[in-house]
């Protein structure tokens, strides 16, 4: 049995003063837009200060609505969320940065940005198609421009106050490592898939002496198969310390030093998810170092096409 805490009100430092991000993040992610309405406000109810969405997940509205509903009745206010969009693919060339910000932004209702990511690395064809394919179905690419230019953009939203922090998703520790060198403006958050099946010990050790917030998605490994709360080191913790599997995972991501995103529709996981407390010292090491299982869920990173490999229900 463990007593509460207050490990659910984490918050990292962001550099460049950008403030500080709520280590425990709700993601937005659900392909129903009135479902991903009802679980955005559910989550800022359960005491989530942190929202993930993305221009490509075409849930900004929904996630804007949520936030302006909780708004309006009084019960939080926008200083005190953390809200977080991404760029897409298609939008890589610097002269689309802006607009697309802009159209994120004008979507969410919000008149500033806490965090703005690039979604991928990879520059897709410019345009209005956001998954655009030649007559063999291959994705079409745009050799056109480099990260480094993308980057370059956002460091301009900053400089005009509209955006707090910038960051990277899906990235490698390689072309980190290039963009951090040459930035103007650091990356402020790293955003990349990460659970004890995937715990990117190398990425989170750079992430933190370069001072960059490292952020794990698929916190409770996406209901994919192998499923990660139904690992036996996890259940068996979780029996011990009177806590859930997801409150086991979700408190060790944040315990090891990460920021995180969970996502759910369903109330009383949101609530349970949001409930976590600190797990004993001997528990951590057991999952750090007594899971040897390896696998991901989503290879996204490997093409910059979005795909979590089918769950298995
Ligand atoms: N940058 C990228 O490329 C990228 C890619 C993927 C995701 N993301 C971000 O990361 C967020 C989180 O990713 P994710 O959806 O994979 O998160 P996740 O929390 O690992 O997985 C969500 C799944 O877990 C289930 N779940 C949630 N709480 C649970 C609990 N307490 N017990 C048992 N099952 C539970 C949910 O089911 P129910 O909904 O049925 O409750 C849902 O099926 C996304 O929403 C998105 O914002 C980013």
């Amino acid at each position: 049995m463990i007593e509460p805490d207050n490990l659910r009100d984490t918050k990292l430092a962001l550099s460049n003063e950008a403030g500080a991000i709520p280590a425990l993040g709700f993601g937005t992610l659900i392909p129903d837009p009135i479902a991903t309405k009802n679980a955005t406000g559910a989550a800022l109810e359960a005491g989530f200060r942190a929202l993930d969405t993305a221009e490509r997940y075409r849930t900004e509205k929904e996630v804007g609505e949520a936030m302006q509903e909780v708004f309006k009745a009084g019960k939080v206010k926008r200083e005190d969320v953390f809200v977080a969009t991404k760029l897409w693919n298609t939008n890589h060339r610097p002269e689309r940065v802006k607009p697309a910000f802009e159209a994120s932004l004008k979507k969410l209702q919000l008149d500033y940005l806490d965090l703005y990511l690039i979604h991928t690395p990879f520059a897709f064809q410019p345009g209005e198609v956001q998954d655009p394919r030649d007559s063999s179905g291959n994705v079409i690419y745009d050799k056109g421009v480099t990260l480094l230019e993308t980057w370059g953009a956002l460091e301009k939203l900053v400089d005009e106050g509209k955006c707090k922090a910038i960051g990277l998703s899906d990235i490698s520790l390689e072309k980190l490592k290039e963009i951090y060198e040459a930035a103007t403006v650091k990356p402020a958050v790293v955003h990349v898939e990460s659970h004890p099946y995937l715990p990117e010990w190398e990425l989170l050790e750079f992430c933190k002496k370069n001072g960059i917030v490292f952020q794990a998605f698929a916190a409770l490994g996406h209901s994919s198969q192998p499923r990660l709360p139904e690992d036996p080191v996890i259940t068996s913790i979780a029996k011990r310390v009177n806590k859930t599997p997801a409150q086991v995972l979700l408190a060790w991501a944040v315990q090891r030093g990460t920021a995180l995103l969970t996502t759910s529709k369903t109330p009383s996981r949101i609530k349970e998810n949001f409930d976590i407390s600190m797990l004993p010292e001997d528990a951590m090491k057991e999952i750090s170092e007594g899971i040897k299982t390896r696998q991901r869920f989503n290879s996204v990173v490997q093409t910059g096409v979005p795909g979590f490999i089918p769950r298995e229900k």
